[in-house]
């Protein structure tokens, strides 16, 4: 009896549980009522930003890609990072935040807005993100339904995707014994376990690749023991980052001491430096594009 009861109390703590998950998926429809505009579904595409010139050929790259999957759907653009965006816009450039994107779109009668992460992992810009299109989601005489798109690196099967993507870029075979080194940013939130999660991945499909970050962990440190153990002597070095921009020619590709090429050239390792955003690179483009699919599925067009 005892037994039954406490099955009984699982059973419903589960039911309870579940409708209230169910609940708190539902949108909150205060403008239902009287609302007769039609629907009109809009696509904003996010990214950290960059002040680099060379480095946007990666944005006007993924651009086009979504333009031309959605070719009936308005593309906005917005930047999180403010130091950028207000950097361009002191040289007359005006990219606007994620909020200032949403008011507009509200305010142009948008009813349905797809956001799409173009980080590379769901860090903190990315839940920022999240909570600002969670923000103007069913404010009055706004946007009905907002969905954000998950960025590159989410789910374990995004990394092994991800990690077989890239491989068949830049394999083995065509590196000639050169490790490849791939620099991630790295970040103080928890999402900064995506990076050894994806070292994992590259473990089991090509041990000659070792992942890094600036900021977070694995450390440069770690990349030097990996080459040293192993016995490298050339490099192929990439920035696991959408844009080829500050990080990449300056931390990474630079000519300064403390660069990663400097670092490692030291340590008796030539290195050939990559300078390619992820999202100038079609196939892994077409994996942000698979996420910006999924988040559209959800709207009514
Ligand atoms: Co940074």
């Amino acid at each position: 009896m005892r037994i039954m009861h406490s099955t009984l109390r699982r059973i419903a703590a589960f039911c309870l549980l579940f409708s209230l998950v169910l609940l708190s998926a539902q949108v909150p429809d205060v403008q239902a009522h009287g609302d007769k505009r039609e629907d009109k579904a809009g696509i904003l595409l996010v990214s950290f930003g960059t002040s680099v010139p060379e480095a946007k050929v990666s944005f006007e790259k993924i651009d086009a890609m979504v333009k031309k999957r959605y070719p009936d759907v308005a593309v906005r653009w917005a930047y999180t990072s403010k130091i950028i965006r207000h950097k361009l816009a002191k040289e007359g450039e005006v990219i606007p935040s994620p909020a200032e994107a949403l008011a507009k779109m509200a305010d142009e009668n948008f009813t349905e807005v797809v956001v799409q992460s173009l980080h590379v992992i769901p860090g903190e810009e990315y839940h920022s993100l999240v909570r600002t299109a969670h923000a103007f989601q069913g404010m009055p005489k706004g946007i009905k339904r907002i969905f954000v798109g998950y960025p590159l690196l989410s789910t374990n099967d995004d990394l092994e995707t991800f990690a077989k993507t890239l491989l068949s870029l830049y394999p083995a075979e065509k590196r000639d014994g050169a490790a490849l080194v791939l620099m991630g940013h790295g970040t103080h939130h928890p999402a900064d376990v995506v990076y050894p999660a994806l070292q994992y991945h590259f473990a089991r499909l090509d041990p000659s690749v070792v992942v890094g970050t600036v900021e977070g962990f694995p450390t440069l440190e770690d990349v030097q023991s990996f080459l040293k153990e192993k016995g490298y002597k050339k490099a192929t070095l990439l920035a696991l980052m959408s844009v080829a921009g500050d990080h990449a020619r300056n931390d990474m590709a630079g000519d300064e001491d403390d660069s990663w090429k400097s670092v490692l050239e030291k340590d008796g390792i030539a290195c050939e430096t990559v300078l390619h955003g992820l999202a100038e690179l079609p196939p892994i483009a077409e994996l942000w594009l698979q996420r910006l699919d999924g988040a559209m599925a959800h709207i009514k067009r």
